[in-house]
């Protein structure tokens, strides 16, 4: 059941002047949350941003009551949350949306930019289910692969970056890692929406399950304004109520012929 709660901004920390990681705490208990599940912040203090602002749960830590978060700044909103401080508060609507099902044996998660927030709570779920989940995970340069270290006793992980800084050179679709996808009994993405066509192109060609989590611009979160509908074989669906994750073969047209 989704809450609507005041949290404390418990540590920021900036990765570099385009990305920081927020830790956030409720004083209450939180609500039971599916990997892939984000949340709706409303930005504190400012006109241009009325409209809460959607972010993927990266990581929950029940014994603790938080939640971390992993924003890249792009306009008013994420701007003004990389400026706040411990002890600031934040207004979050939560847990919204469908997350990730971890109905796999053999999972291989994709992630690229910041998309690979969500996988970092998806992979501790399997862990914790025995399973060590591969991870490969892609970004511009070295500092956009921060999230690594969260992945790496719970997870086989593989990296790669567009300027060699980090692992392999180039992107997760020239990865050696996706051109071995044969065992992998379920493919899990969340990234820039060019790179999770690509996945989902070769997993469907492979005949393997690929569930993708898609980013369209939110405002209400749930399902009351309608700005977010994807096409899906069963008609137009609401991202942030039938969604973010969906199973690729539910799409309308996602997979390019
Ligand atoms: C389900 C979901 C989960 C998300 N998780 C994360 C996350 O974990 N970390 C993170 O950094 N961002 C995430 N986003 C994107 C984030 O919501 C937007 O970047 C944010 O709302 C921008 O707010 P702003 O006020 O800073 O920018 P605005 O001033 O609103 O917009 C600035 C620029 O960002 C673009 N933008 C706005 N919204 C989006 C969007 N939804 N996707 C892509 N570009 C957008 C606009 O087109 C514009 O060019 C997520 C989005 C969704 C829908
Ligand atoms: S954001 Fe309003 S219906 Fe989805």
């Amino acid at each position: 059941m989704k809450k609507i709660a005041d949290f404390k901004v418990v540590s920021i920390h900036h990765i570099c002047e385009e990305l920081f990681e927020m830790e956030v705490q409720c004083k209450e208990s939180l609500e039971h949350i599916e990997p892939g599940q984000f949340v709706n912040v409303m930005v504190p203090d400012t006109r241009q941003t009325f409209l809460r602002r959607p972010i993927s749960i990266c990581d929950v830590d029940e014994k603790n009551n938080t939640l971390r978060f992993y924003i890249r700044k792009v306009g008013n909103g994420t701007a003004k949350m990389s400026g706040m401080q411990p002890g600031d508060m934040l207004n979050i609507v939560y847990p919204l949306g469908k997350g990730f099902d971890t109905d796999s044996t053999n999972p291989l998660l994709i992630g690229g930019g910041c998309g690979i927030a969500p996988l970092v709570y998806l992979a501790k779920c399997f862990y914790a289910k025995g399973i060590k989940p591969t991870v490969l995970l892609g970004g511009k340069s070295a500092q956009f692969l921060t999230l690594k270290t969260y992945f790496k006793d719970i997870a086989d992980i593989y990296l790669c970056t567009d300027d060699g800084t980090e692992g392999e050179k180039g992107t997760v679709i020239q990865h050696s890692v996706v051109n071995h996808v044969e065992g992998y009994d379920k493919i899990y993405t969340c990234g820039p929406q060019i790179m999770m066509k690509a996945v989902a192109k070769i997993a469907t060609e492979k005949s393997i399950p690929c569930m993708v989590s898609l980013e369209n611009t939110m405002a209400c979160g749930v399902g009351a304004c309608l700005c977010c509908v994807t096409k899906t074989r069963e008609g137009h669906k609401c991202v942030c109520t039938e969604g973010p994750v969906f199973d690729v073969l539910e799409l309308d047209g996602f997979i390019e012929k």
